[in-house]
């Protein structure tokens, strides 16, 4: 079997609001995605790292560069290519890099895809290695994940109450999600005809393949592997390598 690993970093971070894309935002004296790649070059046996990167050129520039140096270091060949609107775009672009690829150097057998958020940027190698022990084991679609602490409501449209979900039951879902690459060609041929306002209600590739009815195993995630999405993230982020660093 061969291994890819798309890592998807096209975000406009809007919501951090420092006016770059997430990826390029520094964190230390290095950037999300740099940190991202610090995990990806300690996981084994991959074949292939499919990089999906910001349009906006300063930033594309910098990330490249980035990208060239991870190639050095984990010798695994790493491509570069542009992210979409939105984050399926980016993603279903990812896969195409990997379908293109696979074909272009003849791999037979099965295919195994890794689809990282770069915003999970301190995510350990163990939550990769958890995810394709599962592949290897048979699973189809594998999603890691932790407990929720929150109580998870649904509020309907005026902000009134609907339902309170069982806590126990709810877990919070992170990546790499690891996919067969036949089923994530599966998905992406249903979301297709999919109506644009619920394509665009996908928030995870697991959550195609649940619409196509098939399983999704769960691994355990790792506190460490949090998205930086908000300015308090960046903050916890920074505060878990002060104290490892220091
Ligand atoms: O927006 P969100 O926080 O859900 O993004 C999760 C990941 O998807 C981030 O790593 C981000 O860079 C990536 N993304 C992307 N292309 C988009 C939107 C998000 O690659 N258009």
């Amino acid at each position: 079997r061969r291994r890819a690993l798309v890592v998807v970093a096209a975000g406009s971070g809007t919501r951090l609001g420092l006016g770059m894309p997430k990826a390029a935002v520094p964190v230390t004296d290095r950037t999300v995605l740099e940190h991202a790649l610090d995990a990806v070059s300690g996981v084994l046996q991959l074949d292939l790292v499919v990089l999906v990167l910001p349009r906006e050129p300063h930033a594309k520039q910098q990330l490249a560069a980035t990208s060239a140096v991870v190639a050095d270091r984990c010798g695994v060949e790493v491509l570069t290519i542009p992210g979409g609107e939105a984050r399926t775009e980016s993603v279903s672009s990812g896969v195409r890099a990997v379908q293109q690829h696979a074909q272009r150097k003849s791999w037979s057998g099965p295919v195994q895809v890794l689809v990282h958020d770069a915003a999970r940027a301190l995510t350990p190698t163990e939550v990769f290695h958890r995810v394709l022990e599962a592949l290897d084991a048979g699973a189809q679609c594998v999603v890691p994940a932790l407990p929720v602490t929150d109580t998870i409501k649904r509020v309907d449209a005026s902000a009134q109450v609907a339902q309170t979900l069982p806590r126990k039951q709810l877990r919070a879902v992170q990546t790499p999600q690891g996919f067969t690459l036949k089923l994530l060609e599966r998905a992406f041929s249903h979301i297709d005809k999919l109506p644009e306002e619920e394509a665009a209600d996908l928030t995870d590739e697991a959550m195609m393949v649940e619409n196509l009815g098939e399983k999704v195993a769960v691994v355990e995630g790792h506190p460490h592997a949090l998205k930086i999405t908000t300015s308090l993230d960046l903050l916890t982020v920074r505060a878990l390598i002060a104290e490892t660093e220091g």
